[in-house]
């Protein structure tokens, strides 16, 4: 059997021989479901989360990218909103490449890569006026046994060089925050976006979620960040060529705040675990381009 792709209004959904399935909306290249074979889904998508494109999606992955949060205002993107523009633009389905394997290799090594494009050509006029540079985006999807890989790719098509931020929004489902820890950021300096964005060091190398947590880890050494839950490995998130991570649990309070987030007690069932480059800049000349990305990988 071969793994099926199927592209509909503005979905894409691929399922592998194994029962591992990805599902994608065109509008903000967003994947809004990843299930393992076992039936299991990773991510925790809101259920008052719009799926029409009106706004972008309150779950899945959502990509960051050209900023992260609020733009400063004396910075090229400082007219874009927070995030930027790639979460609701509409991206197009640039089809996918299967690797299966051959006679001598075992059915767990087969992958499917969906690939989705958004170039300046396909922006809003708003942001393009916001943002005039010359781009383009490859964001590549591939799910294998048990795995989900997804790594943007960014190219200078223009004259100028310019500078960006990007991260992979990813809001991962956890059965019960109170029995959920993160491993793998100890001793990496964060900035406390709660606590007035203040730096400070993470001394315990596991992270336990106890409140509204909004910290942005910086220039992490250890590749691999772990969701750990009642003491099992729940889903281990690999960085690629990035180096920073974002952990987010808005809690009671922000959760009210949030329109699109319900249920309301949701909070309880999720843990943003986002990778980035989201410290300072990464500046690309005209031609070049920047990958960065992440596996992660599903022990249930
Ligand atoms: C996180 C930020 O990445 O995204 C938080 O660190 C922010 O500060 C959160 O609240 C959600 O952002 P948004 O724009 O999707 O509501």
């Amino acid at each position: 059997p071969q793994p099926t792709v199927r592209s509909d209004k503005g979905r894409v959904t691929a399922t592998l021989p194994t029962g591992d399935s990805v599902e994608v909306l065109t509008y903000g290249a967003t994947v809004i479901s990843w299930k393992s074979g076992s039936g299991q889904e990773n991510l925790w998508v809101s259920e008052a989360a719009k799926l029409d494109g009106s706004k972008p999606v309150r779950g899945g992955i959502p990509v960051v990218f050209p900023c992260f949060g609020p733009p400063p205002k004396d910075h090229a993107t400082g007219k874009l909103p927070q995030h930027g523009f790639a979460r609701n633009s509409q991206w197009e389905f640039l089809g996918k490449s299967s690797s299966e394997s051959g006679a001598s290799s075992s059915k767990a090594d087969d992958s499917v890569t969906l690939d989705f494009g958004l170039s300046t050509a396909q922006l809003s006029e708003e942001a393009k006026k916001a943002w005039p540079f010359d781009f383009g985006l490859v964001y590549s999807v591939t799910l294998g046994k048990g795995r989900l890989q997804t790594m943007l790719n960014v190219r200078n098509e223009g004259k100028t060089s310019f500078e960006f931020q990007m991260l992979l929004h990813s809001y991962f489902r956890v059965e019960d925050i109170s029995r959920t820890e993160t491993r793998g950021l100890g001793s990496v300096t964060y900035v406390d976006k709660v606590l007035n964005a203040t730096e400070h060091q993470q001394t315990d190398p596991n992270v336990r979620i106890t409140g509204e947590v909004d910290r942005v880890y910086k220039s992490i050494k250890i590749d691999t960040t772990s969701i750990v839950e009642g003491g099992q490995p729940r889903l281990d998130i690999t960085r690629d060529n990035l180096e920073d991570t974002v952990l987010w649990n808005p809690w009671i309070e922000k959760a009210k705040g949030m329109g699109d987030f319900e249920p309301k007690d949701g909070y309880k069932k999720m843990l943003c675990v986002e990778v980035g480059a989201v410290e300072g800049w990464q500046k690309l000349e005209p031609g070049d381009t920047f990958e960065g990305g992440q596996i992660v990988k599903s022990h249930v």
